[in-house]
């Protein structure tokens, strides 16, 4: 029989312990949303989550706003497992006329930067007036590009996690903290 770590998660092949709590990004979120109205006071931002993995940091974010804000999605992939790909997949072509708009980006996690990149230079070329990322989880250590990442929810290391949205080969974005790769746990 397998033995699993109290409070662990299985997902696969792997094990992942418990890394930050539910409450814990609730309160971030709120200060996040506290500053991002501070800074939009007057303007009217469209908001452009990147899907799959920011629907539950975007559910959270939008409600914890005092400004009522216009949302689109759009869906990137550049993950295989655990490594990112470096080839990026988009569908830009669904979104309304973006020119002239404040765009903030939506994102759960930037880790080596492909995907916040390669969907800043795909959204400049639609002549926004100005493009802002919020991204919950920024793993500074793995970033390899210069786009400033405006609003960072946590500074995290270079380590794989899931849950509160992010996944492991689809599974785990449902768990409503998030868990970090146990790797002294390996099935
Ligand atoms: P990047 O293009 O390398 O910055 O990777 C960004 C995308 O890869 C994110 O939007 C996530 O979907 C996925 N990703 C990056 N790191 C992780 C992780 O630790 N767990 C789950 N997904 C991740
Ligand atoms: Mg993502």
């Amino acid at each position: 029989m397998e033995i699993v770590k109290k409070g662990n998660i299985i997902i696969e092949d792997l094990e992942f312990r418990k890394y930050l709590s539910e409450e814990k990004i609730k309160h971030r979120i709120i200060r996040l949303a506290q500053k991002i109205d501070a800074d939009f006071i007057g303007k009217k931002p469209l908001f452009i989550t990147v899907l799959n993995g920011s629907f539950i940091f975007c559910s959270d974010l939008v409600r914890a706003l005092n400004m009522d804000v216009e949302i689109e999605f759009l869906k990137v992939k550049s993950y295989e497992g655990l490594e990112s790909s470096g080839e990026i997949k988009e569908s830009i072509n669904t979104l309304p006329n973006i020119e002239g708009r404040d765009l903030i980006i939506v994102e759960d996690i930037v880790d080596k930067g492909n995907t916040i990149n390669h969907l800043h230079q795909a959204l400049s070329k639609l002549n926004p007036a100005s493009i802002t990322v919020v991204s919950l989880l920024y793993k500074p250590a793995a970033y390899l590009f210069d786009i400033n990442i405006d609003y960072v929810g946590f500074e995290i290391p270079n380590d794989f996690v899931v849950g509160y949205g992010l996944d492991y080969n689809g599974y785990g974005r449902s768990y409503r903290d998030l868990y970090v790769l146990d790797n002294e746990n390996m099935h």
